[in-house]
């Protein structure tokens, strides 16, 4: 089954900037009785999995939803088991990462999130800064919201500054005030777990992106998963509006 679905992948024709909304990983627990942080741990190796497949495949940019500005209002034991699973991932992965010549990014305000997680996670950016293979944005304390208020600070700044001038000021310009800084836009967004939102992710860079969402919940989100989202993208007539 896998082989054949990537076998009728076009490699010539794969998304460039792919972002993923891990959902499901609770439900996946609750159906087995477990607890909802070993719906997360088996949704880690989910993680470790398709980033790998995600890189063969040929994706430039891979964006994950990890932890958004409004999971704070889970209960402290899951937020303090997602930030040791942050921490744990990077002290598995960290070599192959580098080896894989991935670069890890992050995209959201870290100031807030437990030091431990903290300093692992900018150790896992700097150690890979000069990777020059696919960027794997890791969304941590982050919200679409958020990231447009923190670029029009950013221009508000610059303009005071006179760095730029208000004309200055296009679509086009602004999304290097993003956490996205001179990345290309989301062409394919991907939400496991049945729900059919966007959740307050990427909304500026999700502008003109296919929205893939399946039932499948993130545990079980296996690499057929990946290419059957490919595949149907492959299917999809982007227009951007035209005709
Ligand atoms: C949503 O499932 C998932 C999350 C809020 C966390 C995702 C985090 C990981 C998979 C951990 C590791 C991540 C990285 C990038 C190393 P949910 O709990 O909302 O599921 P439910 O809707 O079924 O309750």
């Amino acid at each position: 089954m896998q082989e054949n679905l990537l076998e009728q992948i076009d490699l010539d024709n794969v998304p460039e900037h792919v972002a993923i909304i891990l959902d499901g990983n609770g439900r996946w627990a609750k159906k087995r009785f477990f607890p909802r942080f070993k719906g997360h741990q088996e949704g880690m190796k989910r993680v470790v999995e398709i980033v790998e497949k995600s890189s063969d495949l040929g994706i430039k940019y891979l964006s994950v939803y990890a932890f958004s500005t409004e999971n704070w209002k889970r209960p402290e034991s899951e937020v303090s088991s997602l930030m040791d699973l942050l921490v744990y991932y990077v002290e598995i992965q960290l070599a192959k990462l580098k080896k894989n010549n991935v670069k890890v990014m992050t995209l959201g305000d870290l100031s807030i999130i437990p030091p431990k997680s903290k300093a692992a996670i900018e150790k896992a950016c700097s150690d890979t800064k000069d990777n020059t293979g696919m960027v794997l944005n890791i969304a941590i304390n982050y919200g679409g919201r958020s990231d447009i208020i923190h670029g029009v600070k950013g221009v508000v700044e610059d303009i005071s500054n006179k760095k730029i001038s208000i004309d200055d000021l296009t679509e086009i310009s602004f999304k290097d005030y993003l956490y996205t800084s001179h990345q290309p836009d989301i062409d394919l967004l991907i939400r496991s777990g049945g729900e059919k939102r966007v959740s307050n992710f990427m909304l500026y860079q999700m502008a003109y992106a296919e929205l893939y969402f399946t039932d499948c919940l993130w545990p079980d989100f296996k690499e057929d998963e990946l290419y059957k989202a490919v595949l149907e993208y492959q299917n999809r007539n982007r227009r951007f509006g035209g005709v």
